[in-house]
C-alpha cells in the first residue's frame, strides 16, 4: 500500500507527461466513473483528487469531464478554462480524442475538459456515446476517470453502466440520499434491461413480473421469481446483476452518524436490490475543500497536511484493492 501523505510531502511530481492515445496502447484503459444523483455533492472533487492520488502513485491517469451541463473539473484540477473540449470531438472539429488530451502540472495526469457551451453535447446520440467510450478505452492510460453530471438522464446512466467501476458520491443529508437511491434504481433497471436483451429472457422477466409474489415486491423478489421459473436463467441473471457494485463515498461527514449512513445504504441496497454496495470510505467536511476551490488549486497539492489526504488515501487504496 502506497502512503499518499508521504508522497505528497516528499515528492510532488512536476514533470509534464501528456498521454498519447491510439493503437499502440498495450492494454485497454480501465474506465471509472463518478456519479451521484445530485449536483454539488463532490463528484468533481472526488474525480480530481482520486486522479491526482493515482497519478502520484505512478498510474497513468486521464481525467475526463463528462458533466455535460456543468463542466468544471478543470477548476478542481487547477487548470484554466480549456480551449478544446469534448464537444469538438462530437462535432468532429477534431479527428481523434487524442487531440483533446491536455497535460496537467502533475506527472502521469492528463485531462480532457468538458463542453462549456453544451452545443453538440446536449443531444448526445447513442453513436456518440459509443464513440467516446471506445475512444477512451483505447487511450494509453491505466485508468480513465469520468466525472459525470448530476441526475439520472440517459447519457449519465450509460457512461456509468459502461465503466468497469462506478463510484457514487453521496452527502449525509436526506435530499442527497434520496437522489442516490433514485440513481441506483435507475442504473439497476437500465442494467436489467440490458441483461434481459443479452440473455434474451424478456418473456421470462415479464412472466415473473406478472406473477403476484406478495405485496411490496422488491427487485430481489423479482429475481427470485425468475429463478423459480427457470433456475438456469435465474442463476445467470443473478450473476450479471451482482456485477453491479457501486463504490460508495459519503462526502462532507461531520459525525459518526454521518459515517454510518454509508453502512445503512449498503444494507438497504442488499436487501432491496440484492446488490453489493462497496462502501469505500468517507470524506470529512473540511474548510480546505472550498479554500482550495477559491484558489483554483487542487486540494491535495494545496493542503498536503489536510485530513482529507488520509481520507483519499484510504479510498484510493480500497478502490485499487477491488479492481
Ligand atoms: N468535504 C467537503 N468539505 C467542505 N466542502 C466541500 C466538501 N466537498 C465538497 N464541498 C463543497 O461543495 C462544492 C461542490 O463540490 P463539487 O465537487 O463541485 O460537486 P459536484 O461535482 O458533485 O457538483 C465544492 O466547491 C466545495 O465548496
Ligand atoms: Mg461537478
Amino acid at each position: 500500500m502506497k502512503n499518499l501523505s508521504n508522497i505528497l510531502l516528499n515528492k510532488i511530481g512536476d514533470e509534464i507527461s501528456p498521454l498519447t492515445a491510439g493503437p499502440q496502447a498495450s492494454h485497454q484503459a480501465r474506465l471509472w466513473s463518478i456519479g451521484g444523483g445530485k449536483g454539488g455533492v463532490g463528484k468533481s472533487l472526488v474525480t480530481a483528487n482520486v486522479s491526482i492520488s493515482l497519478a502520484l502513485m505512478g498510474y497513468k491517469v486521464l481525467a475526463v469531464d463528462l458533466d455535460l451541463g456543468g463542466a468544471n473539473l478543470h477548476t478542481c484540477l487547477g487548470l484554466p478554462i480549456p480551449e478544446k473540449t469534448l464537444s469538438d470531438f462530437v462535432t468532429k472539429k477534431v479527428k481523434t480524442i487524442n487531440e483533446l488530451i491536455l497535460p496537467s502540472s502533475i506527472k502521469n495526469l492528463s485531462v480532457i475538459s468538458g463542453a462549456q457551451d453544451e452545443l453538440g453535447m446536449a443531444n448526445l446520440k447513442q453513436v456518440h456515446k459509443n464513440e467516446i467510450l471506445n475512444a477512451l478505452s483505447q487511450v494509453d492510460a491505466d485508468i480513465v476517470l469520468m466525472d459525470l453530471g448530476a441526475g439520472t438522464n440517459a447519457n449519465t446512466l450509460d457512461f456509468y453502466i459502461n465503466s468497469q467501476k462506478g463510484i457514487l458520491v453521496v452527502l449525509p443529508e436526506p435530499t442527497s440520499i434520496e437522489n442516490a437511491y433514485r440513481f441506483i434504481k435507475s442504473v439497476y433497471f437500465r442494467r436489467l434491461k440490458m441483461i434481459e436483451d443479452l440473455l434474451d429472457i424478456q418473456p421470462l422477466i415479464n412472466q415473473a413480473s406478472n406473477a403476484k409474489i406478495n405485496s411490496g415486491n422488491t427487485p430481489t423478489d423479482l429475481i427470485r421469481k425468475v429463478y423459480d421459473l427457470n433456475p438456469e436463467m435465474g442463476t445467470k441473471l443473478k450473476t450479471e446483476i451482482l456485477k453491479f457494485q457501486p463504490q460508495l463515498i459519503i462526502n462532507q461527514v461531520r459525525s459518526q452518524t454521518d459515517i454510518d449512513i454509508g453502512f445503512s445504504i449498503k444494507s438497504i441496497c442488499k436487501r432491496y436490490f440484492g446488490i453489493e454496495v462497496d462502501y469505500v470510505g468517507y470524506l470529512d467536511y473540511d474548510a480546505s475543500v472550498w479554500q482550495s476551490v477559491k484558489k483554483r488549486r487542487p486540494l491535495l497539492l494545496e493542503f498536503p497536511n489536510s485530513r482529507l489526504v488520509t481520507n483519499f488515501d484510504k479510498i484510493v487504496n480500497r478502490l485499487l484493492e477491488n479492481t
